[in-house]
């Protein structure tokens, strides 16, 4: 074992992430908590499209062998991925029962039983779904995770905002929506079994109307994976795809160009034709902008705002997206970033 890993294998979570964040409000045996059947899907319809998609893209291998880890009674595995084999791990057997897609299940606390009851790379694909907040020990987790997945086979860890609170660790509970991503980012890092991870966000599509909290006026469960390949690939196997959320089909390049051009007379935005909205530019002496207004397009589900979550992220930008903003002193489009969607709509003027 090489120096680094031995430092990172005797470090405790609590050096790791502060004393007591993987605590959680109701200690109780998780078993009890999972004993009650609950047949509910825990995101909207839309959201779960985005889950099968995501899955069906990164799952490339022929007959895939899978493990769905803190499994229910549905695996979101789109029909395309064609498995050889589903093994769901949970914790309450009529759901796991009932779960069409699984061809076995064990039932597994692994939060008091860490090591995972399967041999060594037994696994093409592990999927994880809106459940690494309820894990007490994720380095050893994902640690057993590397274990039993093949040289190359996939890691998917897929999360959103809602959850149960009472069994969510205290340091999920406390990071706000970017830094889970980091926080799961860290613990495939400390597990030092996978290739850098990537991040896949998808945010701000609109709620399907027949959702029980679309009068809410909120938008689609937010989707966030973080994903990894187990190292040691063979060299020149098939390369799992770069993927990114598909939010409205991008303009042909010349038809933008025009709109843009257009919009000094139409003040309408180029990528979803809505009226842009006029917004007084707010006096700090941190704005270079020497203008006392901007038009801004305001609409949530503006394709270049939906895009933007993602685009920013790859930029180093955690958190943010981009809203178009036109400047008509210099008659000028450019992006404004923004942390939410109501920022920046306490200065809409008209
Ligand atoms: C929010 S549900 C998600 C279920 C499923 N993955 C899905 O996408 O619908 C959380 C799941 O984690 C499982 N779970 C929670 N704590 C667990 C533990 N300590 N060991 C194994 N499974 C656990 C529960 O059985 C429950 O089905």
């Amino acid at each position: 074992m090489d120096a680094a890993r031995h430092w990172e294998e005797t470090m405790s979570n609590d050096d790791l992430f502060g004393t007591n964040a993987f605590s959680r409000l109701d200690e109780t045996d998780d078993e009890i908590f999972y004993a009650r059947d609950r047949f509910v899907q825990h995101l909207d319809s839309t959201a779960l499209a985005t889950v099968e998609q995501l899955i069906g893209q990164l799952v490339i291998e022929e007959n895939p062998i899978i493990l769905d880890l803190m499994s229910s009674w549905d695996s979101h595995i789109p029909a395309s991925v064609q498995p050889s084999k589903v093994v769901g791990l949970g914790l309450n057997k009529n759901e796991l029962e009932q779960n069409p897609a699984l061809t076995e299940y064990v039932m597994h606390d692994l939060n008091k039983f860490p090591l995972l009851p399967f041999p060594d790379a037994s696994f093409d694909a592990v999927l994880n779904t809106v459940s690494v907040d309820y894990m007490t020990n994720p380095i050893e987790t994902f640690g057993e995770v590397g274990r039993i997945l093949k040289p190359g086979g996939l890691f998917l860890v897929i999360f959103s905002s809602r959850m149960f609170p009472q069994k969510v660790t205290r340091v999920w509970r406390q990071a706000g929506e970017n830094e889970r991503i980091i926080l799961v980012e860290e613990f495939f890092r400390h597990s030092q079994l996978f290739e850098t991870p990537k991040v896949f966000i998808s945010k701000g599509k609109p709620r399907p109307q027949d959702d029980k909290y679309a009068h809410l006026g909120i938008p689609s469960d937010p989707i966030y994976a973080v994903y990894a390949d187990r190292k040691g690939a063979q060299a020149g196997r098939m390369r799992r795809p770069e993927v990114s959320s598909q939010h409205g089909s991008p303009l042909p390049a010349e038809t933008l160009q025009q709109r843009i051009d257009a919009v000094k007379e139409t003040l309408r935005c180029p990528h979803c034709g809505d009226i842009m909205r006029k917004w007084a530019v707010p006096y700090t002496p941190f704005t270079t902008w020497d203008v006392d207004f901007m038009y801004i397009c305001f609409n949530d589900t503006c394709p270049y705002l939906m895009r933007g979550w993602e685009a920013m992220n790859k930029q180093g930008n955690r958190g943010l997206s981009h809203r178009l903003m036109y400047d008509p002193v210099r008659q000028r489009c450019m992006p404004v970033p923004v942390p939410s969607l109501d920022a920046l709509k306490e200065s809409i003027v008209e």
